[in-house]
């Protein structure tokens, strides 16, 4: 479990509610940032996709502050939020009415933390296209998501994320989809993606955490 740092974290959302700041407190905790973090080298630009409250964005620009950075998430209410926290940042948040980005705006990083889950199936092509169209020629797509194994942290988090989709509705998404390694490997290839590395993230978590870091394909 990631506990380092989150006592920023809890300052960074302190303007937010009680509820929010629980919850950001929660996927800091949750969620292996600093592996994530490790990708970007600090420099340029970075777009964070169903950005949310701007978790990501907020350890990018504690990391390194002179990153530009910018976030969009279908969730009005979600980027209301994230703009409140971080009025400071300098971080630009798009809503649905900015998305996509203007032809020719291009990116180092793009990132999807915990995302595509969210999305059917059926859109997953057609938003890591986007991405791809957005991502710079040497640029790196770095996708966190949930996969379909262990078996047990398969179960305990297609429980907590049906939850948070269908029930508890504090992620506006679709019914949660935890698929095969080899499900996002062919979606990757038919948006013009390579993957360049893969692997697990779930050590000491109880969610099977795994990371692909991709680039597009050349012209
Ligand atoms: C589990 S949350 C993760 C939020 C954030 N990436 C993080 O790691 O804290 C999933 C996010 O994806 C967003 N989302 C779901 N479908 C989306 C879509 N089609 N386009 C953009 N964002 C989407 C949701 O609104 C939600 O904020």
């Amino acid at each position: 479990m990631g506990f380092r740092g989150t006592s920023q974290t809890i300052s960074n959302f302190a303007s937010l509610s009680l509820v929010e700041r629980a919850f950001t407190l929660a996927r800091h905790i949750s969620c292996p940032w600093d592996s994530i973090l490790d990708q970007v080298n600090g420099e340029g630009s970075l777009l964070d996709i169903g950005c949310g409250h701007g978790l990501f964005l907020q350890l990018v620009k504690r990391k390194y502050p002179q990153m530009k950075c910018a976030g969009y998430d279908h969730d009005s209410r979600k980027i209301e939020l994230a703009r409140t926290a971080a009025l400071d940042k300098d971080i630009v948040f798009l809503d649905r009415e900015q998305w996509p980005p203007i032809d020719g705006m291009v990116f180092d990083y793009i990132s999807l933390v915990d995302v595509l889950y969210a999305i059917p199936l059926d859109q997953w092509v057609s938003l890591l296209t986007i991405a791809s169209k957005h991502l710079s020629s040497s640029g790196s797509l770095i996708i966190k998501e949930t996969v379909n194994f262990p078996n047990w942290k398969f179960h305990l988090c297609l429980f907590q994320e049906t939850m948070a989709v269908k029930v508890l509705k504090y992620t506006k998404g679709a019914a949660p989809h935890l698929m095969p390694v080899g499900f996002f490997e062919g979606v990757f290839a038919r948006a013009g993606l390579t993957i360049l590395e893969q692997k697990r993230l779930d050590s000491w978590y109880l969610w099977p955490h795994y990371l692909f870091i991709c680039k597009k394909n050349s012209q």
